[in-house]
């Protein structure tokens, strides 16, 4: 039996590939904050809604953990690597600072609100450049809008006034 030949790179155009990496890389920088930022709302929320909030905030959290590893595996599944160190998310994020200590309910959804804000907006503009170039990747980015989007309603409906 004759033994086929194995790739040992992967055969994607390195231009895609630098695309996917650039626009899936920030949203790998904007989900890895969102999980830290989301953990320590997560433990500092505060009022008459703590139980729904505080519990909703470990959903984002665990929602946004699955999410970052997989756009990062997209990217690495091309050939590419990721940064996510510390160092480097802290540098690249578009996020605001959370208020540090103890936050009533309806700041820290507030602040949570506008930390899912950018990272919904590096998930729109891979949703909208990946489509030309590589729709698997793009539709990496779309499960995670989808998700993202429910996520930030369900947190949102606790301050909305109807
Ligand atoms: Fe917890």
């Amino acid at each position: 039996m004759t033994q086929q030949a194995v790739r040992v790179q992967p055969s994607f155009d390195a231009n895609v590939a630098t695309a996917v990496s650039q626009l899936l890389g920030t949203v790998v920088t904007e989900l890895t904050a969102l999980q830290i930022n989301g953990k320590q709302a997560h433990w500092h929320v505060r009022g008459k809604n703590f139980l729904a909030v505080h519990e909703l905030f470990d959903a984002l959290v665990d929602h946004a953990h699955e999410w970052t590893d997989l756009a990062a595996e997209r990217v690495v599944a091309l050939g590419l690597p990721v940064d996510a160190r510390l160092q480097t998310v802290a540098a690249q994020t578009q996020s605001a600072k959370l208020t540090a200590g103890f936050v009533p309910a309806d700041q820290i959804i507030r602040e949570v609100l506008a930390q899912i804000d950018v990272a919904l907006a590096a998930v729109t503009r891979a949703v909208t450049g990946l489509g030309e170039i590589d729709p698997a990747s793009q539709d990496v980015s779309i499960e995670i809008q989808r998700g993202l989007e429910k996520d930030r309603w369900f947190i949102y409906a606790h301050i909305a006034e109807a």
